[in-house]
């Protein structure tokens, strides 16, 4: 049988290169064997201080650079057009424990750098689990920072199933086996993220060739001048070549360089090719703004009407009328 892939990504930000290698070209080749479906999470946006025009506006940008991406032939809409997610979200959070929530290593941290810490940072992985499960996706493509949320994911379905009978299918996460996770360029030791990295250290998708020459030629690299991959003594220069090899088709162990430079020169050239049509089919989409909105509707209608049953299903089996 076919099998089902989900994932989604969070608007607090513009997307990232991150984004792009560790999940969206992964979701884009699993197209090839799976029935795809994918989300903007907007939902998961308000789980820390945000600005709401700028939440419409990076909700409608990261969906059309997702179609821009090449997830064409997927079915994509926003989270929260489906009010099923938090439905299920609610059964799962009367599923999930305190302490295993608490527990989660991204809540520990975005929790640890704030003073007024929103209810909905610690239930976001019920969210989560709920966007998955209401697929039944069996796959779902997602870089190494997502990896505990799948395994919670995993626990909540086995635990629902066991006390109220058959309902989900337990999902399992697909990581790249590169740029799984891509990181930072001005801290090496930390991920590149939308909304936590640094600007100089990250690249966004929509970023012109002049900024990502800029960007990756002040890339901090590390002492020596020797270029191998060796993440944790040569981090800086791992992360190049990581880049460089994901967005070049070429192994890592194919590339040698006489210095460092060199291998920032030839990494910059390749993120530009890479990001070059992502940029030119956003600004086509753009262009008619109607026409992804038209998409992300009938995405919506289409995600409410295949998720019913399954709804449905969760109802009956906990005991809600
Ligand atoms: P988000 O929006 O932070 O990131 C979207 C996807 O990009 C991956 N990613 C990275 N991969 C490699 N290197 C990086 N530096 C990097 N930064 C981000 C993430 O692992 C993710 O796959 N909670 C999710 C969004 C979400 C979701 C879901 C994902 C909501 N519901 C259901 C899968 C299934 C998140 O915050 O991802």
């Amino acid at each position: 049988m076919t099998k089902r892939a989900f994932s989604a990504f969070k608007p607090t930000g513009h997307l990232t290169l991150g984004n792009l290698l560790g999940a969206i070209m992964p979701a884009v080749r699993l197209q090839d064997e799976a029935d795809c479906v994918y989300a903007v999470a907007d939902l998961h946006a308000l789980t820390v201080k945000h600005d709401p025009g700028r939440l419409r506006a990076r909700t409608l940008e990261a969906a059309t650079l997702l179609l821009a991406c090449g997830l064409d032939r997927s079915l994509v809409y926003v989270q929260s057009r489906v009010p099923a997610h938090t439905e299920l979200a609610y059964l799962l959070e009367s599923t999930a424990y305190f302490g295993e929530m608490r527990r989660m290593i991204q809540f520990k941290e975005k929790a640890a750098n704030q003073e007024e810490v929103r209810v909905s940072l610690l239930t976001y992985p019920a969210l989560m689990a709920a966007d998955i499960l209401l697929h039944r996706a069996d796959l779902v493509p997602v870089g190494e920072d997502q990896r505990q949320h799948v395994e919670l994911t995993r626990d909540l379905a086995l635990r629902f199933n066991r006390l109220y009978g058959e309902t989900f299918t337990v999902p399992e996460a697909v990581h790249p086996q590169a740029a799984a996770r891509v990181m930072d360029l001005t801290t090496p030791t930390a991920k590149m993220g939308k909304s936590d990295g640094s600007d100089a250290g990250t690249i966004y998708l929509l970023d012109s060739p002049a900024d990502i020459r800029r960007k990756i030629m002040r890339a901090v690299t590390d002492s020596g001048t020797e270029v191998r991959h060796d993440p944790g003594e040569k981090p800086g220069v791992s992360n190049l070549l990581t880049l460089l090899a994901v967005c070049s088709g070429r192994p890592v162990a194919s590339l040698a360089f006489p210095s460092y430079g060199a291998l920032k020169r030839e990494t910059a050239e390749a993120v530009v090719e890479t990001l070059r049509p992502i940029r030119e089919r956003h600004a086509e989409l753009s262009a008619d703004p109607a026409e992804p909105a038209r998409r992300l509707e009938a995405g919506a209608a289409a995600a409410a009407e295949r998720t019913a049953d399954l709804m449905a299903a969760a109802r009956r089996a906990i005991g809600v009328l």
